[in-house]
């Protein structure tokens, strides 16, 4: 699908230097962070409350930084802020369209209010991105008898629908079932051939192969930056697996963080982090750990801790 007519021309880059926020009645959300990112699909990894939504906020220009300051394709998010919106679409974490709506409707108010005026024009832009995220068959259908994953779906679409070159999606695959999970990052991949995007999860899985940078952060702090490669090479001798018979994993549990279990035949296979120093008998060394494995073993060595929350099987 083409939908480059901004996307393949001028500054692709957003550049985060020192960036800080505290809210006002609440936690420090966000401390010194910087980050330059260039083109194609970058992940924004983190546990619950890291910060990752503060940080899409900021640069959507919904939300003004504490200190520090951010741009988009060159301009700055306080001060050029009405640029910086041309250049972005953004599917916000807690999405929802308007129940009563036809899905057409929601887009073609989207255009609307971006001052896209010619109807055939408008028709036709909305035509184009429902194709795009596959939702051509329901647009007539109303947002109340969408699917969970059409909704997600519906809202990239409206992101998408003005043509931006920076695409910012926070956590979009919550609530979807493998399947849609699945198709949703063959979307991402496929879009961000010709467009920047900034996905935030802690679902690790969501990330795909098409993601080849990221960033991890954690209470706030920028605590790894590379490509998701590097991650899985820091995590090699501290991923293991194990086969248990009888089904007894209380010698494993507490000195692994198990990632997956398995049975076959009365045996239990258990893959996952060893905690800190721990060694454990008959464990074998996972020579190629995934990118699941990778992000928990950097974090419990970050912060010492379980991560409980963020263990959400893909
Ligand atoms: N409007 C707000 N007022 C006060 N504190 C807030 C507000 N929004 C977020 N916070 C706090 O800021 C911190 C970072 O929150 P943020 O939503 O950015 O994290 P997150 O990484 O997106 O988490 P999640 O994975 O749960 O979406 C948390 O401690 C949170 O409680
Ligand atoms: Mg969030």
């Amino acid at each position: 699908m083409e939908m480059s007519r901004n996307a393949s021309s001028g500054d692709r880059r957003i550049v985060i230097e020192g960036v800080g926020h505290q809210y006002r009645r609440g936690a420090r959300a966000l401390d010194g962070i910087d980050l330059k990112i260039e083109g194609g699909l970058f992940g924004l990894l983190g546990p619950n409350g890291a910060g990752k939504s503060t940080l899409m906020k900021i640069l959507c220009t919904l939300l003004v930084p504490s200190e520090g300051k951010a741009s988009v394709g060159g301009f700055d998010v306080v001060r050029q802020r009405g640029e910086v919106r041309k250049l972005i679409g953004f599917l916000p974490q807690e999405f929802s369209a308007w129940r009563v709506q036809r899905v057409h409707e929601v887009l073609e108010t989207m255009l609307l209010l971006s001052d896209h005026c010619d109807r055939a024009a408008r028709r036709e832009r909305v035509d184009k991105v429902l194709e795009a995220v596959g939702l051509s068959e329901v647009a007539d259908r109303k947002v109340k008898k969408l699917s969970g994953g059409m909704r997600r779906r519906l809202g990239i679409a409206q992101a998408l629908v003005h043509e931006p070159p920076f695409l910012v999606v926070d956590e979009p695959t919550v609530g979807l079932d493998p399947e849609e999970r699945l198709r949703f990052r063959g979307l991402m991949a496929e879009l961000a051939k010709d467009r920047s995007i900034i996905l935030s999860t802690h679902i690790v899985g969501d990330l795909g192969s098409g993601c080849e940078d990221l960033a991890l952060i954690n209470r706030g702090k920028l605590v790894f930056r590379d490509s998701p490669r590097e991650l899985i090479k820091r995590a090699r001798g501290r991923v293991v697996e194990l086969a248990l018979s009888g089904g007894d994993e209380s010698v494993a549990t507490d000195r692994l963080e198990i990632v997956s279990r398995t049975t076959e035949d009365g045996w239990v296979r258990i893959r996952g982090v060893l905690i800190g120093d721990s060694t454990l008998d008959g464990a074998k060394e996972v020579e190629e750990p995934n990118l699941e494995e990778a992000y928990l073993a950097f974090m419990l060595e970050a912060t010492g801790a379980s991560l409980d929350q963020s263990r959400e099987v893909f």
